[in-house]
This record gives structure tokens, C-alpha cells and sequence, in this order.
């Protein structure tokens, strides 16, 4: 089924009811604001309507240019907005050589093993100005790139990713980095997509443990580009340890080199950086759809890596100065924008770990922070929930202060966002949430960290230069505090906005113009709102709640749920520790929904006085329209290997339906577990089930 039909079959019915309360707000501490970056006030007056989009400029020039801009936005080819046209620039030499002056000695990289007996290893602004020009020099020498080629890069949380990433940007070679937890199918498919002949890649990885062999995915990735009609000359294989092959696959002589080995040519060589037009692309990053194939966001040059520089500089509060560890993954946009290009950008100081937040416990991000004194911290809602419940009083024990947190990526539930702020944060770091996604390059909405009060699940406004609006099915804006949700659009073009959709323009315009595109003739930006796909209010202080993608909601009876919301009231029950919502079909009301919940360890209550619990909670919270149909207790959620929750394996479950691929989960033996729980012993149902079930919880 066609995505714009299950948003527009979805909202066209009753406006979604919301029910949440408001939160009591929190202040940034004076010993924070009087060190920020950004602590005038006049900015939003700078980046008011009056002064868009020259506004932008102010990020721009936090760059360095080889040729000025001519013209700030060109609007000719809506919504094709370009950014800073006529000038050139080099975004590695924005990130490694501009700060070798005053920074060569100072860690532009520390990089974290995830066995805790390797030790850290810090990469000097000089050392990786000196690996990316001797990576650069392999790329256009060896594997023959030039600016404008392609190039796939599947490889997990080590610096020679960074270092890869960088080195395809001083030559102008587009990167497009796939997840190191996707499978080689699907990096097969997006090097199809992208065109790549040549395939980036490391043989092993250590995760939860154990040395992943993941060079054997490469044969699997060049086998499906080659079924999708795109052949792959060469694949470069980092290896873990240089000298020391992790994996079992041999190497097909001809295609597959080792990177060390190769390098040995290219020792000490330098490259100059390539001077590019703005709106040159800088890199591809694949989204998925709910259908069909994966979306390349295509991001351009100058303005993402303006826009990123400015937002890491004002949002993130970076500084040379400052330790910074966003525990994202590089693979998806947050580790493009807020690990790689802003921080580099700003000559920060970014941190890479290489495992997963919980080995081997639940102390490792606080044994982390103290060890390297991190200042500045950037996870997820997911990452937190689970630290949260692994071990609740674990930061306590370790000697860190961070000045700010993010959280991003998912609405946080308030009782999850106090635990962030009082024990990771120990009352003294301000937190921002930041909304934003892949297609937009960089923060759209969060609080302005020194300027702002803080709410608890609320994403902040929208960010200086940032004019969002809700609007209904029929084109009407939704006003603040009416306490009613909608479409959240953004009323203006910004410089970190994807391009274009890679090869497929006319999915770019379909998917974020056309819903509300006033005249699709009209040069006047102010016609084309982009939109989001994402449900949200706006209250009274224009501060947004973010609901989730329009397609993760549950219409009860004609009353539209957001799941958010019922899972923040079941997390406010002591005993549980994650909750997810799924719709469930019900005869009588259309769709129900039923919750499965895991609980905290040692928990000595039975599971009925729980559910009881649950359900009672959300009664009082919401109201009986939005009563489960069942509460499931389940020893742990189905998860993605970047942490979400696989909602859809769940709505799936609850409604007999097909499962579907479960292969790239975290935990896909849970899976079954659930099953056999909730559906009992017997034949795996293999229905197909109603079409916004089977999509829910597929985020687009
Ligand atoms: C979707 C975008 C943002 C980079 C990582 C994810 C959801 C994102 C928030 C937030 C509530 C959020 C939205 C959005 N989302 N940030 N602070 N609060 N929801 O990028 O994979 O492109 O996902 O993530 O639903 O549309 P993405």
C-alpha cells in the first residue's frame, strides 16, 4: 500500500485526542548559561521572518570558503531549494585541516574498544589530517574515485569510518555509509541504488562480547547489487586488527583487498582538498519506507555542513575545549551530523564507542564518562530506558558531570526524562530534546540551551530560523495550546534540507510538498510547506509534543490515541520498565489497545496486581476510551540492533498475523517467546491482517 494512503485514510478522521498533562518545567543553571555559546537573546530577533534566510549566513561563516556565495537561497525550482549558490568549499578541510593551526596536538577522535582491557585510543587533529590524506590518496589512486562517484560504506563504530567518510569528502566523492547492523542484502540493495563499484568495508567488529565476522556480509552485498544490475569492482576490507584478518570469508583475489596492506603505498602522501560547489552532494543516508525501496536522502555540501555546525555550536553547546560523546551510531544521521561533521566542524573533541551501552553491564557509558571526564552526552530515549532499567543507580557510583544532554530520536516519557536529568545529569546538566530526521540534516526543534526552560517529553520550538506549524487534513493551522494534534509542517526551506531523493524527484515532491503545497506553481517558498510525517501539538510557549510518525496511532472507537501517551502513563507504574503499545483488532471497537510491558528486576508484586496496576493507570491518566485489551507481561521487548522497539512484530503478534522478517533484530529468539505467550502453542499464524496494523510502527 502506497504511504500518502495511509496517512491521509488515517487522518482524515477525528483529530487525534490528546490527554496529556502539562509538565512542570526546568531551568538551566546559572554556572551553565554563563559558559554557553549561545546565551543572547537577540538570536531569535537574528532569526526572525524579517531576516530569513540572510539569518543563515550566520552559519555559513562559521565555515571556511574557497569562493563567497552569490546568492543565500535560490528558490527557482521549488521545492529544489538550493543553498549558497556559487561557492566552494571542502567539507574535510572544514573538519580536519582548518584546525591543525591552533589544534594539531588536541584529540579530534578518542576512540573506545568495547573490551574494557583495550584502552582507549585518542587521534590527534595532525594524525587524522594525516590518515584521511592517505586514505584520499587510496580512494582516487587505487580505486580510481573521483568527486561525484559513489560509494558504499558498511562498517561499524571504528575510526577508520570517520576517517573513510572524510577522505571521500576531500576528494568529493559521495559517501553513503549503511548501518554496520543492517544485513548485506540490504547493503547490497543501497549500493544498487546509490551506483556504487566500490564497496567500503571492516572484516570484524566486537559487539556484546564477541568478534563479529562481518566481512561475510559482503558477499552477500555484492551478490544482491549484482541481482539489482550493478556490478562491484572493488571492495576494501579494513581489518580490526591491521595484519590480523577477523573473519572466515576469503578474500576473492582482484575484488577484495585489505586497507592496511594497500595503504603501505600511499604512506605519507597528501591530497589537496577538492574545492566544491555548495550544492555539490556531500553524502547519501538510506531511510526506509513503510513499502518499496529505501529512500537515499541526498544532502548537499554547504548548507548541511553550515547548518550542522551551527546547530552542534548553539544546540550542543561545543567547544574546543569540550569532551563530547554522542553514543549514536555513525551509521544513521544523528552520527553524520552530531559525531562526525558538526563537532569536527567546531574542532571538538568527539568520542566513538565501538559496543553497546550495556556490556558489560550497565555501568560501562559512566565508567566512560569518568574515565574520559565527558562533558557533553547524546543518546536516545532507548538507550536511556534500558540503562534506566539495568541499573537505575549505577551513574551515582561513578565521578562524571556533564554540563548537557540530548536526548533524540523518539519521544521521551517524562519519568524517563527526570531519571536522565537527575541521576545521569545529578541535577546539574540541561538537557535538550531535539526533534528532527534524516531528511533534515540537522536540530529542527529543541529548546535553546541556556535560553530556554526545560520540559519534561516535550521537544522544545521550533530552532532560531525554524518556523513549524500544525496543520489539520483540510489545510487549517492548529493553534498553539488548542491542545489539539495534527500534521507538524515546517513553513520555511532550511540549508541542512535534503536535496532531492537520490534518482527520484518526483517521490521527494510527492513525500514532503505535496500534501500541503499551496500553488505547485509558485516560486514564493511561502507556498511550499515541508511535512514532516510526524503528528504533534503545539502548546500555548510553542513548544512541541511529538506524537509520532501519523501512522502510529491507534484510533479507538473513532478516537485517535497516541501510543506515546499510553505508554508514558505505563511507565509511570513503579514496576515496569518498558512499555509499547499496539493497536489490537477489536469487533465492537474498531481497534484496541493492547500493552506489553517488561518489568524492573526483583519486582515482588504478581503479574495480575500489575496489569491491574497498568490498566488503572492509564484509566486515570486518559480515560476509559483508551483501556487495554490485554496487558502482556514480557521478559524483554523485540528490538531493533539500533534499540527501537519492533512495535509491528508486536501489533503482528497480538493480531495473528505474519511476523514477517525478523532476521535483523537484536533479540529474534524473543520473538517466539511472545508468540507462544500470547497466542499459545500451535501453527504460526501466517494472516495477512488489516493494512494500518501491518504497518504500524513502521516509521517511514
Ligand atoms: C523520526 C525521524 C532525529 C535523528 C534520528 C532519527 C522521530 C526524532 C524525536 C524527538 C520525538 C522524535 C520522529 C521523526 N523523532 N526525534 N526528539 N522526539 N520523536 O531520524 O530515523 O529519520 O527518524 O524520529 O518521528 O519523524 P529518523
Amino acid at each position: 500500500m502506497d504511504q500518502s494512503k495511509i496517512i491521509s485514510s488515517e487522518v482524515n478522521e477525528a483529530q487525534i485526542a490528546v490527554h496529556w498533562k502539562e509538565e512542570e518545567i526546568y531551568r538551566p543553571s546559572a554556572k551553565f548559561i554563563a559558559q554557553a555559546n549561545l546565551k543572547d537573546a537577540s538570536v531569535m530577533d537574528r532569526f526572525s521572518e524579517k531576516n530569513f534566510p540572510g539569518c543563515f549566513t550566520e552559519y555559513a561563516e562559521m565555515l571556511t570558503w574557497i569562493e563567497p556565495w552569490r546568492e543565500i537561497l535560490d528558490t527557482s525550482d521549488p521545492p529544489f531549494w538550493k543553498w549558497f549558490t556559487g561557492g566552494k568549499l571542502n567539507a574535510c578541510f572544514n573538519c580536519v585541516d582548518r584546525h591543525l593551526e591552533k589544534y594539531k596536538n588536541k584529540a579530534a577522535l578518542i576512540f573506545v574498544p568495547e573490551a574494557e582491557e583495550e584502552a582507549p585510543v585518542a587521534i590527534t587533529y595532525q594524525e587524522i589530517y594525516a590518515r584521511v590524506n592517505e586514505v584520499a590518496a587510496m580512494l582516487r589512486d587505487f580505486a580510481g574515485l573521483t568527486s561525484g562517484d559513489r560509494v558504499t560504506i558498511h562498517m561499524p563504530m571504528i575510526p577508520e569510518l570517520p576517517i573513510t567518510m572524510l577522505a571521500c569528502a576531500r576528494l568529493g566523492v559521495i559517501h553513503s555509509v549503511v548501518f554496520g547492523g543492517f544485513s548485506g542484502e540490504a547493503c547490497g540493495l543501497r549500493a544498487a541504488d546509490s551506483g556504487s563499484r566500490v564497496l567500503i568495508y571492516a572484516d570484524s567488529y566486537y559487539r556484546g562480547g564477541k568478534l563479529i565476522d562481518h566481512k561475510s556480509s559482503a558477499e552477500v552485498a555484492v551478490e544482491s547489487a549484482r541481482r539489482e544490475g550493478q556490478n562491484i569492482d572493488k571492495v576494501l576490507v579494513w581489518r580490526r586488527y591491521p595484519g590480523k584478518y577477523g573473519s572466515v570469508t576469503p578474500m576473492v583475489e582482484g575484488r577484495d583487498f585489505f586497507v592496511d596492506e594497500v595503504l603501505k603505498n600511499f604512506r605519507g602522501k597528501k591530497i589537496q582538498p577538492v574545492a566544491m560547489d555548495a550544492e555539490a552532494p556531500l553524502f547519501l543516508m538510506y531511510t526506509s519506507g513503510t513499502t518499496g525501496k529505501p529512500k537515499g536522502c541526498q544532502h548537499r555540501t554547504g548548507g548541511y555542513l553550515a547548518y550542522v555546525t551551527g546547530t552542534s555550536k548553539y544546540f550542543q553547546d561545543i567547544k574546543p575545549e569540550d569532551v563530547y560523546w554522542c553514543m549514536a551510531d555513525i551509521g544513521w544521521i544523528t552520527g553524520h551530523s552530531y559525531i562526525v561533521y558538526g563537532p569536527l566542524a567546531l574542532g571538538a573533541t568527539s568520542v566513538i564507542y565501538e559496543g553497546v551501552p550495556n556490556y558489560p553491564s550497565a555501568a560501562r557509558p559512566w565508567k566512560i564518562a569518568e574515565r574520559l571526564d565527558v562533558n557533553i552526552f547524546h543518546t536516545s530515549p532507548t538507550a536511556i530506558r534500558m540503562l534506566r532499567k539495568a541499573g537505575f543507580d549505577e551513574p551515582q557510583k561513578y565521578d562524571f558531570h556533564f554540563k548537557h544532554m540530548t536526548t533524540v530520536g523518539e519521544p521521551i516519557e517524562p519519568e524517563v526524562w527526570k531519571w536522565y536529568y537527575e541521576v545521569v545529569g545529578k541535577g546539574e546538566a540541561v538537557i535538550v530534546d531535539t526533534w528532527w530526521q534524516t531528511e533534515t540534516g540537522g536540530f529542527l526543534c529543541s529548546t535553546k540551551p541556556a535560553l530556554d526552560a526545560m520540559k519534561p517529553g516535550s521537544a522544545g520550538p521550533g530552532v532560531p530560523g525554524i518556523y513549524p506549524i500544525i496543520y489539520d487534513e483540510d489545510n487549517q493551522e492548529m493553534q498553539a495550546g488548542s491542545g489539539k494534534a495534527g500534521n507538524l509542517c515546517i513553513r520555511n526551506p532550511w540549508p541542512g534540507i535534503i536535496q532531492t531523493i537520490w534518482g527520484d524527484r518526483e517521490r521527494f515532491v510527492r513525500q514532503y510538498y505535496q500534501k500541503y503545497c499551496r500553488n505547485p506553481q509558485s516560486k514564493d517558498w511561502k507556498d511550499w510547506p515541508y511535512f514532516a510525517g510526524d503528528g504533534a501539538l503545539m502548546a500555548a510557549d510553542g513548544y512541541l509534543r511529538i506524537l509520532g510518525r501519523v501512522d502510529d496511532v491507534i484510533n479507538v472507537a473513532g478516537h485517535r490515541l497516541g501510543t506515546k501517551e499510553l505508554e508514558s502513563a505505563c511507565l509511570t507504574v513503579d514496576e515496569v520498565a518498558e512499555a509499547a503499545v499496539v493497536p489490537v483488532v477489536d469487533e465492537i471497537k474498531g481497534r484496541m489497545p493492547e500493552i506489553y510491558i517488561s518489568l524492573k528486576p526483583g519486582i515482588k508484586a504478581s503479574p495480575a496486581d500489575v496489569k491491574a496496576k497498568v490498566t488503572q493507570t492509564i484509566e486515570t491518566m486518559i480515560g476509559k476510551i483508551a483501556r487495554p485489551k490485554t496487558v502482556q507481561i514480557v521478559p524483554d521487548m523485540p528490538k531493533t540492533r539500533s534499540g527501537k522497539i519492533m512495535r509491528r512484530v508486536l501489533a503482528a503478534i497480538s493480531n495473528h498475523m505474519n511476523v514477517g522478517d525478523i532476521s535483523t533484530l537484536a533479540n529474534p529468539d524473543i520473538v517466539e517467546q511472545i508468540r507462544v505467550q500470547v497466542q499459545g502453542q500451535g501453527p504460526v499464524e501466517t494472516q495477512e491482517g488489516p493494512e494500518d496494523v501491518k504497518h504500524f510502527g513502521t516509521v517511514e
